[in-house]
C-alpha cells in the first residue's frame, strides 16, 4: 500500500503545522505531507513548510475579486494533489459547501474551545468571560455548519484563576499540537473514520470521543 498523503490548509503561524510535520519526521504519523496551502502569502507557516522541504502553493484570497474564484482555484490544486487527508490548520475561509461535501469525511479541522461550545471567533475571550473552569480544543470532521462536524477527539485543561486571554490561549495551543497528529496518524492508519456522519475508531461506531486531559489519554469508545 503506498503511504496516505495529506494536504494542509493554512492561514497563519503554522504552529500546528510544524507539530504535524515533527510527527511525521518522528514516524508517528505515517504520511505524507503533499503540499501546504495557504491563502495568505506572507505567514510564518509557509516558512516552517519550505524549512522541512514541504511543497507550498499559495493561492492569495485577495487576488480575487469573486469568492467563487479563490474556491474553484483552490479546489483546482487540492484535486490535481489527491489527497488522502486534508487539514485545516488554523485556516481562516470558509470552505464552500460542494467542496466540503466531496471531501467528506476526508477533512478535519482543529478549533480551539471544547465544542459544541464557542463555535467561531474569540473562543478564549469567551470562555474567560462565561467564567467557564474549563477549557480546550477540538479536533473535527469538517461538516458544512461552521464548527459542527463530528468531534474525534478533545483536549480538556483547566481554566486558572489568574488566566487572561493569552495566556489561556497558549496552554491550549499546546494541547491542541498534541491531539491533532494522534487524530491524523488514527485517520491514515484507518482506525478512524466517519461513517454515516457517525465517528467510527476501530470499525466500531463511538459513543464516548477520545479526551486528552492531564497527560493522559481515553481512546474512543
Ligand atoms: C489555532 O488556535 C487553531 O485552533 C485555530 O487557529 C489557530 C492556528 O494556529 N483554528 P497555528 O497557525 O496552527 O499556529
Amino acid at each position: 500500500m503506498s503511504t496516505p498523503s495529506i494536504v494542509i490548509l493554512i492561514s497563519g503561524s503554522g504552529s500546528n503545522l510544524q507539530a504535524i510535520i515533527d510527527a511525521v519526521a518522528e514516524k508517528k504519523i505515517h504520511a505524507h505531507i503533499s503540499a501546504v496551502i495557504s491563502n495568505r502569502p506572507d505567514v510564518l507557516g509557509l516558512e516552517k513548510a519550505k524549512a522541512a522541504g514541504i511543497d507550498t502553493i499559495v493561492i492569495d484570497h485577495t487576488e480575487f475579486t469573486e469568492r467563487q474564484q479563490f474556491d474553484k482555484a483552490l479546489a483546482e490544486q487540492v484535486a490535481k494533489l489527491q489527497p488522502d487527508l486534508i487539514v485545516l490548520a488554523g485556516f481562516m475561509r470558509i470552505l464552500p459547501e460542494n467542496f466540503i461535501e466531496q471531501y467528506e469525511g476526508r477533512m478535519l479541522n482543529i478549533h480551539p474551545s471544547l465544542l459544541p461550545e464557542f463555535k467561531g471567533m474569540h473562543t478564549h475571550r469567551r470562555a474567560l468571560e462565561a467564567g467557564h473552569n474549563q477549557h480546550g480544543a477540538s479536533i473535527h470532521f469538517v461538516s458544512n455548519e461552521l464548527d459542527s462536524g463530528p468531534v474525534v477527539i478533545q483536549a480538556i485543561i483547566p481554566v486558572l484563576g489568574n488566566d487572561d486571554e493569552k495566556t489561556l490561549a497558549e496552554r491550549v495551543l499546546e494541547q491542541e499540537h498534541i491531539i491533532y497528529p494522534l487524530a491524523i496518524e488514527w485517520f491514515v492508519t484507518g482506525r478512524l473514520s466517519l461513517i454515516n456522519n457517525h465517528v467510527h475508531f476501530d470499525n466500531k461506531p463511538v459513543k464516548k470521543i477520545a479526551i486528552w486531559q492531564s497527560n493522559t489519554l481515553s481512546l474512543p469508545q
